[in-house]
């Protein structure tokens, strides 16, 4: 797709904090790898943070009503320190793990003055099956439609057969998904910054 969103080209921006996270909490993670080689790829206007994990206590508004557990201060914290997101997502049974849902849910709270609301964000993912994850990321598109968070449409990123395209050390060795990660991280920084300057260029 031939849509950008561009900056004003001078190259002189600050760049944009960038906050990671992987939907995965296994150690040998192809979505964690996968966000270690965006990290690698990045073009040097996106400055990424990589969130060491998600895993927190299981949402209840009761406990919230007595106020954030630490993780998740620190987890919401961390996402209104950060201009835009980069989610990595695995697909568990045609969706989203529980543990990816259950940081949103926080996350989108308080409803209007939620972390997520008005963020913008990338959805890539890993999965050792053949479409990548790609349920998984329209579900976390879903979501984000009631928590107002904007995520890049096109191009997306679906690396199927995980187990092929990492080796041993959990390095994404597959040259043609390497190459294609760098560009869109390049399409994602120019569409991002776009629209945070509200110069959006969509043909
Ligand atoms: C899976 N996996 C999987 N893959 C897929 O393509 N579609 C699916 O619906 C599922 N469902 C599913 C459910 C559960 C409970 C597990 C544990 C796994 C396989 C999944 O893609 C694979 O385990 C990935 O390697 C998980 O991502 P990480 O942990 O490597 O980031």
């Amino acid at each position: 797709m031939d849509a950008m969103l561009a900056g004003n080209g001078t190259g002189d921006e600050t760049p944009l904090r960038v906050l990671a996270f992987s939907g995965s909490l296994r150690a040998g993670s192809y979505n964690a790898a996968l966000l270690r080689a965006a990290q690698e790829l990045a073009p040097p206007g996106l400055a990424m943070t990589i969130y060491d994990s998600i895993e927190l206590p299981m949402f209840n508004e009761d406990v919230e009503a007595r106020g954030d557990p630490y993780q998740v201060a620190d987890f919401k914290a961390a996402i209104r320190a950060a201009d835009v997101l980069l989610i990595a997502t695995p697909e568990y049974n045609y969706g989203i793990p529980g543990v990816l849902k259950n940081a949103i849910d926080w996350a989108s709270r308080p409803a209007g003055r939620a972390p997520l609301n008005g963020k913008l964000a990338a959805i890539i993912g890993a999965s050792v099956g053949i479409v990548g994850s790609a349920r998984a990321q329209l579900q976390l598109r879903q979501a984000f439609t009631f928590t107002n968070t904007l995520a890049m449409l096109q191009p997306e990123v679906l690396v199927s057969r995980a187990h092929e395209k990492f080796d041993s050390e959990g390095r994404l060795s597959d040259e043609p998904t390497r190459s294609f990660l760098r560009r869109y991280l390049g399409t994602f920084h120019g569409w991002a910054r776009g629209i945070m300057q509200g110069a959006l260029i969509a043909r």
